[in-house]
């Protein structure tokens, strides 16, 4: 029970610093770095704080990870590295917090990865970079919201998000830029056979579900591994609740909770927890991957010719230049060297020194003359069709159709001339190729008038071609990366697939690699021979298994041979098509309709939110404490304990510069109450509450203390506590405000109550209820909300806003604390709604609330707000249905009695865990006839005025 830090504004914005158990801290937060006051007031004059520094280095740093990844580098193990390491730097974060964090990932990613475009200008580099950046951002907030769904979804969720990404980004803006998939890192790994399964979509879904299951494997490792050594160390275990995976903590960081008992019994279960959260956690994921990577090396690859072989000789001819606009140099330096290497050829195989080829493939622009406009390109040709005696299938930049356009095509040429046959390019580059919308970016870039003066029409013709007795599937330079056009020739009846390209201008800057990555990869997913010819390098020949025969180097001229299998199979691939793109790309979507639905932070592993906080609403910061639904309680015990011993009470109290109120109502708690247990859920007060709760829980071991590290509103506070008495085994939880306006005295009417009730509301708008000292305003605005909440919400309670009530566990545990989204004092008026309309009992008991004496109320203009717009939203979305039924608990809770006995106890205060009552326990159900209506809201008979509460049951 570290105090936290004091150092925080006294006024002001809420403090900034928020942090949860394990130290992961609100946006932007240091987790232990004290609030400067004169910083806290304004959060914009801050600079950026060390944790958002260190986050955005790291997004950047793991961007920069997938990008070695891919090719030149081809580091491939990183790209799920990189995914997980994304995962976890999102993880739980509001969502434009997780944009702005994947989007600087983005960044890291794509400034080096497409750093080829600089040729064209530095500015075109930052555009690209920045927008493809942008898209792939949107995978931030939708992980977060991914991981809103049970982990045994999640993973997958997660996958499907990247799938969708990437479908997104292939296909907008302009066409899309489909550079960069996961998939295309992987032309050598153990998923590269997934290809042929489902083309890049399921590389890309493994890479990205390889991701998710180590970042939830490495989420477990750590915080088991925190829980291991605080046992070995014998210090209380902070991260008993398992927090994220990241983060030191600071004093101001974890929420100190009293520690589980260190005896034998203890240590063996949470050792046994631990070992069953380890294998949970971070075994099952690791299982999943193994699968994954069996499943692809698994995937059989044949290559046997299924339509005879063909002989294929590559031309690589190499350009003038380097890299750079002007790579082609001369008119003709290009045709001419393809026109020479291919004498070469014809040499070689006239001297039989090679055999000779059924078919010459060169690159694209391997004309840079029009040969149907100029016949000195047509004589150049023609002079390399006779000389190596076979049809040569060339890259040309025809004119036409019409002024303005010009066609990049693919055409087969013989010793007779033009055979007939042209592939005209499907989609040409935008802004490269063609301009969109040309009239007015010419008018705002005049270099592009000049620079770009025609615009490549979009070809529409077949994507093959026939040529040397078969069937040749033409794709043109980037067309490789559009699952569609690749697909759409071998759906014409490709039985070899020609990448040709043109990367002259690129330079040594990885693009042809990058290139080369996916034409292999196109080989796997269509299972024929691919070859990839370029006018500069890198060329290759593929088989169809996705092994690279043969390759040539960077601008250099090449000349690669290779008899190659033709064939007609169709892949899984092939048959499904865009289809498991589709899907994925639904479940995206619906994964994410889910996350945002629900807005629930769920548990990974053994009950370790991998997911983080969430939170809501201006200035609202992450609550603490999330509590696990599933798996072990901290204390290493299973959920049965819970029903041995019954009657635990505990009063949540929430606390925010109370120091001259908490000492006072505490002991007038334990005084009135011996058996019940006090719990102090302090939110960094300033004012030095905090400590005084502290020194209170020293002395009394009934007295335990949350400390959060700033105010995030009685809401939170309150779910925070819930949580914590959740985990402990209470079986009533109670809420009772600090300031004394709750009597303590009268906390016993209101237990005997919940013999018959669910919940129980101290009530000030029933008969005989009270309130003294509130002014005019006061009294106006709580009858003013309570008729508002009446008509809105259709809801039979006097005082729905009231704070001084009693749950059994059962009603709070029916609910999703976590998924609670009220941070002010609606959050009353949302346990009592949604309690009544899950079919709860809820009763009303009349009390008599008295304003403060000392310390200011923290009612505010936001609070009464937040109430006034999510009572009109429930109301919107509920339809006002009244309460569902609902069986009624058989065995009726029995409360402590009040009682003045010494409470026995054998554990510390600050090391043992909550203890338990041991005052004498009376059962006070009354009779349940009267009460078994589902979903009743009751108003009870007054009690006798100011009773003395320790002659009462
Ligand atoms: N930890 C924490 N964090 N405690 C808080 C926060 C917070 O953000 N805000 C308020 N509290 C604590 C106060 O320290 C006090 O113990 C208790 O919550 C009630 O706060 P007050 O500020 O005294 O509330 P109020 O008297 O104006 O309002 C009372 O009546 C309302 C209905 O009219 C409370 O009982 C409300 O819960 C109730 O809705
Ligand atoms: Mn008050």
């Amino acid at each position: 029970m570290t105090p936290p830090s004091a150092a925080s504004a006294r006024t002001g914005p809420p403090p900034l610093v928020a942090s949860r158990p394990g130290g992961d801290t609100a946006e932007g937060t240091a987790p232990g770095v004290a609030t400067d006051p004169a910083w806290t007031r304004r959060r914009r004059l801050r600079p950026p704080r060390p944790a958002t520094l260190a986050r955005s280095v790291a997004a950047l740093a793991a961007g920069a990870a997938l990008y070695l990844a891919f090719p030149p580098v081809g580091a491939w193990p990183l790209a799920p590295v990189a995914v997980a390491a994304l995962t976890l730097l999102v993880r739980g974060r509001r969502l434009p917090s997780a944009y702005r964090v994947a989007f600087l990932f983005g960044l890291g990613f794509f400034l080096p990865l497409l750093r080829f475009v600089a040729f064209v200008g530095d500015d075109a580099l930052y555009a690209l970079a920045v927008g493809e950046a942008a898209i792939l951002a949107l995978a931030g907030p939708a992980t977060v919201l991914a991981l809103r769904l049970r982990p045994g979804y999640s993973w997958a969720a997660l996958a499907c998000v990247w799938v969708g990404q990437e479908a997104l980004r292939g296909r907008a803006p302009f066409g899309g830029f489909p550079w960069g998939r996961l998939a295309f890192s992987q032309p050598d790994s153990p998923y590269t056979p997934l290809a042929a399964v489902a083309g890049a979509p399921a590389m890309t879904f493994a890479v990205a579900a390889t991701g998710a299951l180590l970042a939830l494997a490495l989420h477990t490792l750590a915080t088991t591994g925190r829980a291991a050594l605080a046992t070995r160390l014998g210090v209380p275990d902070v991260t008993a609740h398992p927090g994220p995976a990241s983060g030191p903590t600071g004093p101001a960081g974890p929420v100190a909770v009293p520690a589980q008992r260190s005896g034998d019994g203890d240590t063996r279960t949470g050792r046994r927890g631990r070992a069953r959260a380890l294998v949970l956690g971070a075994a099952l994921p690791a299982v999943g991957i193994a699968a994954l990577a069996a499943v692809g090396l698994a995937v059989p690859l044949p290559t046997a010719a299924q339509d005879g072989t063909l002989r294929v000789a590559a031309i690589q001819g190499d350009v003038p230049e380097p890299g750079g606009l002007d790579a082609l140099g001369e008119k003709f330096q290009v045709t001419r060297n393809h026109v020479d290497e291919t004498l070469r050829l014809a040499a070689d195989v006239d001297a039989g020194r090679t055999p000779r080829p059924g078919l010459v493939v060169w690159p694209e622009n391997s004309s840079d003359v029009d040969p149907f406009a100029d016949p000195r390109a047509a004589a150049l040709l023609d002079e390399a069709a006779r000389a190596v005696g076979t049809p040569i299938l060339l890259g040309a930049v025809l004119d036409g159709p019409g002024a303005g356009h010009v066609r990049n095509a693919g055409l087969v040429w013989t010793a007779d001339g033009w055979a007939g046959q042209l592939y005209v390019k499907h989609r040409p580059v935008p802004f490269a190729e063609y301009l969109p919308g040309r009239e007015f970016l010419q008018k705002v870039i005049t270099r592009f008038a000049t620079e770009m003066p025609n615009d490549f029409v979009h070809g529409t013709g077949p994507a093959v071609l026939p040529a040397a007795g078969t069937t040749i599937g033409d794709v043109i330079c980037f067309e490789v990366a559009y699952d569609s056009n690749v697909r759409d020739s071998v759906d014409q009846g490709a039985r070899l697939i020609v990448v040709q390209t043109n990367n002259a201008s690129f330079g040594r800057k990885g693009e042809s690699q990058q290139q080369l990555a996916m034409t292999r990869i196109r080989a796997v997913e269509h299972g024929r021979a691919t070859i990839q010819v370029s006018t500069s390098g890198q060329s290759a020949i593929i088989t169809p298994d996705g092994t690279v025969l043969s390759q040539t180097g960077l601008y250099e001229p090449g000349i690669l041979s290779a008899e190659l299998p033709l064939r007609t199979g169709r892949t899984l691939a092939d048959r499904v098509g865009a289809i498991p793109e589709a899907v994925a790309s639904a479940l995206a979507a619906a994964a994410i309709m889910a996350g945002i639905a629900t807005g629930r932070r769920r548990p990974v592993g053994a009950g370790a939110p991998l997911s983080g906080a969430r939170h809501s609403g201006p200035g609202a910061t992450p609550r603490d404490t999330p509590a696990p639904r599933t798996g072990l309680r901290p204390d290493g015990r299973g959920p049965e304990r819970s029903g041995v011993d019954a009657h635990r009470v505990v009063v949540c109290m929430p606390t925010y510069n109370e120091r001259e109120n908490l000492t006072r109502t505490a002991s007038r708690l334990r005084e009135a109450n011996p058996a019940v247990d006090l719990l102090v859920i302090d939110d960094n007060s300033p004012d030095g509450t905090g400590q005084i709760a502290d020194e209170l829980a020293r002395e009394d071991n009934q007295i335990h203390v949350l400390h959060r590290a700033g105010k995030s509103g009685l809401g939170s506070a309150y779910v925070a506590g819930f949580s914590w008495a959740l985990r402990h085994g209470y079986d009533v939880i109670v809420e009772m405000d600090a300031d004394g306006s709750h009597q303590p005295e009268e906390l016993p009417r209101l237990l005997a109550r919940l013999g018959t009730a669910d919940l129980v509301i101290g009530s000030r708008w029933v008969r005989d209820g009270q309130v003294r000292n509130w002014p005019r305003s006061r009294l106006v605005l709580s009858r003013g909300a309570n008729l508002y909440v009446r008509a809105a919400l259709g809801i039979p309670l006097r005082d729905a806003t009231a704070g001084y009530r009693a749950y059994r566990a059962d009603v709070l545990r029916a609910r999703d604390l976590d998924a609670i989204q009220s941070q002010g004092y609606c959050f009353q008026v949302d346990l009592a709604w949604t309690a009544w309309r899950d079919g709860f009992r809820v009763a009303e008991v009349p009390i008599t609330f008295v304003e403060r004496e000392r310390g200011a109320s923290k009612m505010s203009r936001s609070i009464i707000i937040e109430a006034f717009w999510r009572t009109a939203l429930w109301a919107l979305v509920s339809g006002r249905r009244g309460p569902a039924p609902r069986p009624l608990p058989a065995t009726p809770v029995s409360v402590p009695a009040p009682s003045t006995e010494p409470a026995l106890v054998t554990a510390t205060a600050t090391a043992g865990p909550p203890t338990q009552p041991t005052g004498p326990t009376i059962a006070t159900t009354g009779p349940a006839t009267s009460l078994g209506a589902a979903g009743t809201a009751t108003v009870d008979p007054p009690a006798p005025a100011h009773q003395r509460t320790s002659d009462e049951p």
